[in-house]
């Protein structure tokens, strides 16, 4: 099978290495990819979010199936331009994006299929957003309406603050604040079949002890010791399947990676949000786990054979992935900072170039992640944090406390 990977992120490295390793696999071709993508796959560029560009380059390599990593291709379309010049594609169609494109159709999805989730106002005017706050109370959630790479959403007691997210969004999602540790939960779907991958949790503050703004995510573990293979099932049944079967409903259905982001509250799961892909930095954590080869599983539910898969196999052990980030982020990060340590094993590259003298340079904001598995979660931890250590990036921050509690039998969160 000839496959062709969309993105240029941490997540597209860790799809890359784990398809690499898929022996069914007799070429990856990654467009537009980074330094760590490059060691692994043949490099195109592309427009990632230009539909016809992406559907032409899968023709001109041949490709047997297309995986679109991140989002904003496939809010615009990407998916649909691949499946219509007849190449399988691992990813929803636009209109079944929206479940992360809009907030506001998530929501709408959601009470449609009786999905828990936390109570939610739309608002486009300050006085909404006035009454919105109001009605819920501190700590105040006040989200973008639309896509914002992870970093449109305020938590906060500060209401001033609340009011200055609002007014720099053109509608927002005002939200009852949910209580409780997180959880991703990645389900591969393809329409119909629902398939769970392994539970992970991601650390969204910049800080240590969850403080200063949110980020895309600064690492990941998996799986979660706290959590009992009971509420998986529980989640997959109250929550993803009933939002698959309402978007099929819809006559749009949901096939790829449907991301279930919640809370587990004291009154159970609760939807926090839905994405349309791989999280990172979840996928560097789940796919390191995984022992099905991982380019028949995105197959099957790219061509609607989920159903027909065996039960998916997994490694022992834990995982877990810190990610090394550059000066100013999230505010303002800085690139074009050397790195050396980059390119051992382990390293997944998310902002990395390689420039023209050889040397690899910071590109973003979130550079890398370094990933380690072991037996215990102790262990890997210490060992995702020795490799980081042996890396160097002037400015790098990385937060130290990454699936630190979970070690300790604590519930995070
Ligand atoms: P989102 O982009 O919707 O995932 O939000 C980013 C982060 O904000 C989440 O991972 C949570 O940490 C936090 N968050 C979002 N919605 C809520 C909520 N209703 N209650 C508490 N925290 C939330
Ligand atoms: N880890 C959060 C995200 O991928 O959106």
């Amino acid at each position: 099978m000839r496959v062709l990977v969309i993105g240029n992120g941490a997540r597209e490295h860790a799809l890359c290495l784990a398809l690499a390793h898929d022996p069914s696999v007799t070429a990856l071709v990654c467009a537009p990819g980074n330094a760590g993508t490059a060691a692994v796959a043949e490099q195109r560029g592309v427009q990632a979010t230009d539909p016809a560009a992406v559907a032409e380059l899968a023709r001109a390599v041949d490709a047997d199936l297309v995986v679109v990593g991140p989002e904003a291709p496939l809010v615009a379309g990407v998916a649909d331009a691949v499946r219509a010049a007849g190449i399988a594609c691992f990813g929803p169609s636009q209109a079944a994006a929206r479940l992360e494109g809009s907030k506001a159709f998530a929501k709408d999805v959601m009470g449609a299929a009786g999905v828990p989730t936390a109570r939610a106002r739309v608002c486009v005017t300050p006085d909404q957003v006035v009454e919105a706050l109001d009605e819920f109370g501190a700590p105040y959630v006040v989200k973008d309406d639309g896509l914002a790479a992870g970093k449109g959403v305020v938590v906060t007691d500060d209401r001033d603050a609340a009011l200055a997210h609002a007014a720099a969004c053109s509608s927002v999602v005002v939200e009852e604040y949910l209580d409780g540790p997180e959880v991703s939960l990645f389900c591969v779907t393809d329409g119909h079949a629902v398939v769970p991958l392994v539970p992970a949790q991601d650390f969204k503050r910049i800080g240590d002890g969850d403080t200063g703004p949110n980020t895309g995510g600064m690492g990941a573990y998996a799986p979660l010791p706290w959590l009992s293979a009971d509420l998986v099932d529980e989640i997959v049944r109250d929550v993803a399947r009933p939002t698959v079967d309402e978007l099929a409903r819809r006559g749009t259905p949901f096939a790829g990676l449907l991301y279930v982001g919640l809370a587990i509250t004291r009154d159970g799961p609760r939807v926090i949000e839905f994405n349309a892909r791989f999280g990172d930095p979840e996928t560097q954590v789940v796919l390191a786990l995984l022992a099905t080869p991982l380019a028949g599983l995105l197959d099957a539910a790219a061509t609607g054979h989920l159903a027909d898969l065996p039960p998916l196999r997994w490694h022992d052990g834990s995982a877990v992935t810190v990610v090394l980030a550059s000066a100013g982020y999230p505010d303002t990060p800085r690139t074009g900072d050397v790195l050396t340590g980059a390119e051992q094993d382990g390293v997944v590259h998310a902002g990395t170039r390689r420039r023209d003298d050889g040397a690899i340079v910071s590109a973003g904001g979130r550079v890398l992640s370094a990933t380690a598995t072991a037996p215990t979660l102790a262990e890997a931890r210490q060992k995702a944090y020795a490799l980081l250590a042996s890396i160097d990036l002037p400015g790098g921050q990385y937060r130290s406390d990454i699936a630190l509690r979970a070690t300790q039998g604590a519930v995070p969160g």
